[in-house]
């Protein structure tokens, strides 16, 4: 996660030439120009689209910024019924055009699996009501237990828009897609269910399983069985949990994708190796395991050490797999 980012040296400076994170994003160019840059300095098995997950809410004219330090903000924020109601459906083939056009260029030119993604209608329902990056909620909680329905109208037209926007990043070649539910594991149980699975859930039915996908539920552990029942080829993890106990947990229902603690990177060489060797082991060798980290790379993260993760990988698992 985070796989191209602002650890590298090479992102940081097309960043500079764009002059903002959202002209990066914008100019198909550009995203195919970072989207390939981790993929020229390490051995890696897939790529994912470089975008973000607020370009809906930014179509819906939300007016997203994103200031170094400040995280996403949105200068109109939609708090109200007047607001909710006013919101529209915004066309793939227009609004969003930018990203179906970077995935045609980013295919043109790896030979890797391309990862396409949007986030899940709750994480989005987050920034669109709380206006940006919060830690508490307070919003978009006071709606969900004042006014349900309003928030599931709001979660409504958000599942209808991403249903689309993955259909196009489909059409425009991804050979998977991937839901970023951030913010679910902040919900209680029924309110992850409601609120956050079923609008899940009607995306990748409405997918119909055109291409493989994957739900990563940040804090999801606990909900493991009922997310492998969603309809989806794979579960993203995050650290929090022993990646063996997730799969004795989910059988052979749904492959498994994580879970090194992206902190660990901060350790140094011999560290990363021994943790991400740990976890290959811990999953042991079956089949359905695609390493990742559990949790987005972050900017104070030394390359060399992604490298050391990616050749251990590679090489361990080599190990595990031989001959069977
Ligand atoms: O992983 C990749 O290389 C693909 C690109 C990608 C980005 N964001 C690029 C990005 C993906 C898959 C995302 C998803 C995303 N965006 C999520 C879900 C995954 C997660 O991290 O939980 C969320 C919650 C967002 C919203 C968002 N975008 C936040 C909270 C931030 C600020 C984070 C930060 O480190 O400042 C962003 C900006 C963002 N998206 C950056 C990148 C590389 C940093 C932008 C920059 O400053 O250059």
């Amino acid at each position: 996660m985070r796989q191209a980012g602002r650890y590298l040296p090479e992102y940081r400076a097309s960043r500079e030439r764009a002059g903002d994170f959202l002209t990066l994003c914008k100019t198909p160019e550009l995203a195919c120009e970072v989207t390939l840059q981790p993929l020229a300095r390490f051995p890696l098995d897939a790529a994912i689209v470089f975008s973000d997950i607020l370009t809906i809410p930014d179509a819906m004219g939300l007016g997203l910024s994103l200031e170094e330090g400040l995280g996403p903000r949105f200068a109109r924020p939609v708090r109200t019924a007047e607001a909710i109601h006013a919101l529209g459906v915004p066309d793939p083939a227009t609004e969003l055009r930018y990203v179906s056009d970077a995935i045609r260029l980013i295919k043109s030119e790896i030979n890797v699996p391309l990862i396409g993604f949007c986030g899940s209608p709750w994480t989005l329902a987050t920034y669109m009501i709380e206006g940006g990056s919060g830690h508490d909620f307070k919003i978009v909680k006071k709606m969900l237990y004042e006014d349900p329905a309003l928030l599931s109208h709001l979660l409504d037209v958000v599942t209808r828009a991403s249903t689309v926007y993955l259909q196009a990043q489909i059409e425009a070649g991804v050979d998977a897609v991937m839901i970023f539910d951030t913010w679910g594991g902040v919900l209680t149980t029924p309110a992850f269910e409601t609120f956050s699975r079923a609008p899940m859930a009607r995306i990748i039915a409405g997918l119909a399983g055109a291409v493989p996908s994957i739900v990563f539920t940040k804090g999801g552990g606990l909900w493991l069985e009922s997310s492998a029942a969603l309809g989806c080829e794979a579960l993203g993890l995050d650290w929090t949990i022993d990646i063996d106990a997730a799969r004795r947990r989910v059988g052979d229902r749904v492959a498994l994708q994580g879970n090194m603690d992206p902190a660990c990177l901060r350790a140094g060489p011999s560290a990363v190796a021994a943790e991400a060797r740990a976890i290959l082991d811990a999953y042991g060798p079956h089949p359905g395991h695609v390493f990742n980290l559990g949790h987005g790379i972050t900017p104070d993260i030394d390359p060399e050490n992604v490298a050391v993760l990616v050749e251990t990988v590679h090489s361990h698992s080599a190990t595990l797999h031989r001959a069977r």
